[in-house]
């Protein structure tokens, strides 16, 4: 590896070395929040799964702890998928997938669900009665994984996604003691066109629905949705606890970036519903294997539920601690003579931006990560004829970049508000209050450190822009 690393994140969670991907396990215990997630320890690409293990008091600041699981039984000989962590009785309790090849070539796959304890929070032993849950229900197959367990009432219950021939699925268990297990039901299953395998499923109880989180693969894209190979949705409706069945009137991608996937919630200690997802995607390049490693966290995220059923994401309120050197400017306006204005320099930024909807302007927005000659740069900006908001890597650096849009509804409204978090080779985007989110890995060389405001096509002024530099919590 290169000794110099441009990409290395300053504040999201990231491997000390070698790949990442899904969150596991994410869990307030004992004080602290704990997050597991999937690991290779011994390569920069996905191999033998461990459960890398990170802990922190504040969600912000984190720390490194040893592997929590290694894979090695005869039921997780080839790895220890996806899963979940709750509080047994003080007991810290890891929930996961035990995954043997039967046939690599054919995808022919035995997955099982088997538990894991610790005392004290760093030891994990697994449970001498694994598996737990040892074969499919008939209306699943051997491709049967990603337990997300919870406690309803006096049981747990238990989500994991399946497949049938091409229909993905997501099923339920119930449980008095985490040992054993009853097999409730299909809880829902794709129409034919929502994806063939369905991973990494969360339910949760928030605003007095019940909302269901997976990720499915193979999805088609419709317009300039579902436009991942793999992308994360979540669904609004109520989950009928006795038959297992779900129903539902939202459908709907969670985040609309390049880099998302298989989401995970933990219920904190003040009832909110906290969400990291992976940082990536299993098609995207990873320039920073280079230097090492690869996969990161989001940010973490507290999920909120509308009037009508649509799931917000907002930064938490924590993430101000990292906020250093602050920097405001007010009223700065952009024509024809004058059609960038720098605003601020830095890789490890939050930006909030209000923007003012009255111009005549067909685009405006942010450029980040600039170059001193503007060649490179991550263009982030409303498309006022078209009612989109835009990302485009195209010229970020590294990668082979793209576009990416969403539809945002601006009529009637005054302003607009970007909230943005950046780092040294990610940006997030928020806004309309968290309704709309992309989140997007971006490599741009060390010294393009430009952020400027822009408009294309006419006037456009922004309102006010606040900038703080983040803290490194790796140093
Ligand atoms: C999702 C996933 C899970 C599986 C894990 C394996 O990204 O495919 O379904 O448990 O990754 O690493």
């Amino acid at each position: 590896p290169v000794s110099r690393d441009p990409f290395k994140l300053a504040y999201h969670i990231m491997p000390p070395k070698n790949w990442m991907n899904d969150p596991n396990g994410l869990v307030h215990w004992n004080g602290e929040y704990h997050i597991f997630y999937q690991h290779h320890p011994h390569g920069v690409t996905w191999g033998p799964m461990h459960w890398g293990h990170v802990k922190s008091t504040d969600l912000v600041h984190w720390k490194h702890e040893p592997i929590a699981l290694t894979p090695g039984e005869i039921y997780d000989a080839d790895g220890c998928f996806s899963g979940s962590a709750v509080d047994d009785n003080g007991k810290l309790t890891l929930i996961y997938t035990g995954h043997v090849f039967i046939d690599q070539e054919k995808d022919l796959v035995e997955q099982v669900q088997c538990i894991a304890t610790s005392e004290d929070g760093k030891v994990f032993t697994k449970y001498p009665g694994n598996p737990v849950i040892s074969a499919p229900p008939s209306e699943g197959s051997g491709h049967f994984r990603d337990p997300k367990v919870w406690k309803h009432g006096e049981s747990w219950y238990m989500v994991l996604g399946t497949r049938k021939g091409d229909i993905g699925k997501v099923v339920l268990y119930k449980s008095k003691d985490l040992h054993n297990w009853e097999y409730v039901g299909v809880m829902l299953e794709s129409n034919g066109l929502q994806g063939y395998m369905w991973e990494c499923p969360d339910l949760i109880e928030i605003g007095g629905r019940h909302v269901l989180i997976m990720s499915p693969q193979g999805m088609e894209p419709v317009g300039d949705r579902y436009q991942n190979r793999f992308q994360t949705v979540y669904l609004t409706g109520d989950l009928d606890y006795s038959t297992g069945r779900f129903t539902y009137d939202t459908f709907e991608e969670l985040d609309k970036g390049f880099d998302f996937y298989a989401a995970q919630t933990m219920k904190d200690k003040h009832g909110r519903y906290i969400l990291f997802g992976w940082m990536d995607m299993w098609d995207s390049q990873m320039p920073t294997q280079q230097h090492g490693w690869s996969g990161a966290l989001t940010i973490p995220r507290e999920l909120l539920l509308t009037h009508d059923g649509r799931l917000a994401m907002q930064p938490v309120e924590e993430l101000k601690k990292l906020r250093g050197r602050h920097s405001h400017k007010e009223n700065l306006l952009l024509d024809e003579t004058q059609s960038i204005l720098p605003v601020a320099n830095g890789a490890a930024l939050e930006l909030l931006v209000s923007l003012k909807l009255d111009g005549t302007a067909q685009k405006a927005g942010l450029l980040v990560r600039c170059s001193e000659d503007f060649r490179q740069q991550t263009r982030i900006y409303i498309d006022q004829n078209e009612q989109k908001l835009v990302v485009d890597t195209t010229a970020s650096g590294e990668g082979p970049g793209g576009i990416r849009m969403t539809p945002l509804n601006t009529k009637g409204q005054e302003e607009l508000i970007l909230h943005l978090f950046l780092d040294r080779s990610s940006v997030e985007i928020f806004t309309e209050d968290g309704l709309t989110v992309l989140s997007n890995r971006i490599y741009p060389e060390e010294t393009s450190l430009g952020v400027s405001v822009f408009a294309e096509g006419g006037t456009a002024a922004i309102s006010t822009v606040d900038v703080w530099e983040l803290e490194d919590i790796w140093e």
